[in-house]
């Protein structure tokens, strides 16, 4: 088979045939095994072909395959809003299923809107995110989303902005150093709502460990706190976009536990179905919701395929492995001997300038060697030079690049599925190690 009726995008014009995927392993088709370092797009979770899921994804099938939203609930469908709910603890009760995390930012977007126009105040419309983040391909989600390289070929339709920095203290936008600018990053939001008018503005958004945008960038613990605070003086909702950090990835079911800050809306995708099918949604808090269903608005809005029984079975198949099998608490463990594996590779490899993140989420940034740690040019593309280098070598890891002004900043996120076992994470850093060395000889040679 060949490509020519497959769109093919150009980071695509090489690639390998995969034809089959087995614990932490992919496969082409000519037998050669790649590790999947990143979990494909930090969703795989729990590798490939688990047969727990798989089984049970065949007798849901057996049952029934598809019902319609709008005319049917099934067992799976209760049974996974229920662990959801679960998971996700507190208040946060609520929930509402769609096929992307594109989809959960719009629900996330769509039920602030009803929110506030039950509550008699339409005019918060506004919704503030930061620079570097990403919450999706839709035209509305991208606009919220401070990734330029993702927005560039759209901008001219594209309605906002994003307006905040992230705390990335190892490069702080504000030029301050922690913990003496007293978190200003977090603060300066408080300013942002007085300039917009606190009235007219109805929610912010924040990956609460930075993902594609900003390879792992995890703030300060008070951070959410002041965030949260901000929220809670001036009645504007605070979206926990958990759409890579949901279900286990930081070695919390969702990051915004281990921040103790309780978010209004939480959206998630990704983990949820481990790559077994298109499973989104977002959870609300049951006050809120109540709130607004009391002053008779409905929240009636969804998507064909949302939540339908092969998909919520396999979301309900991976809350039960997780659970069995203690797989979060085992995340943070295998997490942090990950981190300090990779860490230790900083003594021998000058060009790795910041190793961080949380759990199995790890974001390795690389610059010029050097007390400054000069971004690489633009043209270097140390980060494709990386990621190629590892694909040759046979590990896939996530790229991720221009957090630091829209173009510089090269990192690529490490993210292996949870089941990785002590062995198999030790051959993963020795193929990242050498990847990385032969990436900067490559770029010592150009001179
Ligand atoms: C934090 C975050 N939110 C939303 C999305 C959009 O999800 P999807 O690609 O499933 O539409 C992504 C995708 O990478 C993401 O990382």
């Amino acid at each position: 088979m060949e490509k020519k009726n497959f769109i093919t995008p150009d980071h695509l014009k090489n690639a390998v045939k995969a034809v089959r995927g087995e614990g932490i392993y992919i496969y082409d088709e000519e037998g050669k095994a790649y590790i999947d370092g990143s979990s494909g797009p930090m969703t795989a979770n729990l590798g490939h072909g688990n047969k727990e899921i798989k089984e049970s994804i065949k007798e849901q099938m057996d049952k029934i395959s598809f019902t319609y939203r709008s005319q049917f609930v099934t067992e799976p469908l209760l049974a996974l809003c229920e662990g959801i709910a679960k998971a996700a603890g507190g208040d946060l009760n609520k929930v509402s299923l769609c096929n992307s995390g594109s989809e959960a930012t719009e629900l996330a977007l769509k039920m602030v809107r009803s929110y506030f126009k039950a509550m008699g105040k339409p005019e918060k419309g506004k919704i503030i995110s930061r620079w570097a983040s990403y919450h999706g391909a839709t035209i509305e989600t991208l606009s919220l989303s401070g990734h330029s390289e993702r927005r560039r070929d759209y901008s001219p339709y594209l309605t906002g902005t994003p307006q905040l920095e992230i705390p990335h203290c190892f490069r702080c936008s504000y030029e301050k150093k922690y913990p003496e600018c007293g978190i200003f990053c977090a603060r300066y939001f408080e300013k942002l709502v007085k300039r917009e008018g606190p009235e007219n503005i109805g929610a912010i958004i924040i990956e609460p460990v930075s993902g594609a945008a900003a390879a792992s960038v995890v703030p300060p613990f008070e951070y959410f706190k002041i965030i949260r605070e901000i929220c809670d003086k001036y009645n504007i909702l605070l979206i926990s976009d958990e759409v890579i950090t949901g279900f286990g990835r930081t070695g919390e079911c969702f990051a915004f536990q281990s921040f103790s800050f309780p978010p209004d809306i939480v959206t998630f995708g990704k983990g949820i179905s481990s790559g077994f099918g298109p499973l989104a949604g977002i959870i609300v808090k049951e006050k809120l919701y109540e709130e607004m269903t009391e002053k008779g608005v409905e929240f009636g809005t969804g998507h064909t395929y949302g939540g339908n029984p092969l998909v919520a079975e396999a979301g309900v198949s991976v809350l039960q492995y997780l659970e069995k099998h203690d797989t979060v608490k085992q995340v943070k463990e295998k997490g942090e001997k990950l981190f300090s594996m990779v860490k230790a590779l900083e003594k021998s490899l000058e060009v790795i300038c910041e190793v961080r993140g949380k759990g199995l989420l790890l974001g390795v940034e690389f610059a010029e060697p050097g007390p400054l740690s000069e971004p690489f040019s633009k043209e270097i593309n140390f980060t494709k030079r990386v990621v190629d280098k590892c694909m040759e070598n046979g590990l896939i890891v996530y790229p991720s690049r221009g957090f630091i002004d829209g173009v510089l900043g090269d990192s690529v996120i490490i993210s292996p599925p949870f089941i990785i076992s002590d062995e198999e994470m030790e051959k993963l850093v020795l193929i990242f190690e050498k990847s990385v060395r032969e990436a900067y000889k490559d770029i010592l040679k150009l001179g």
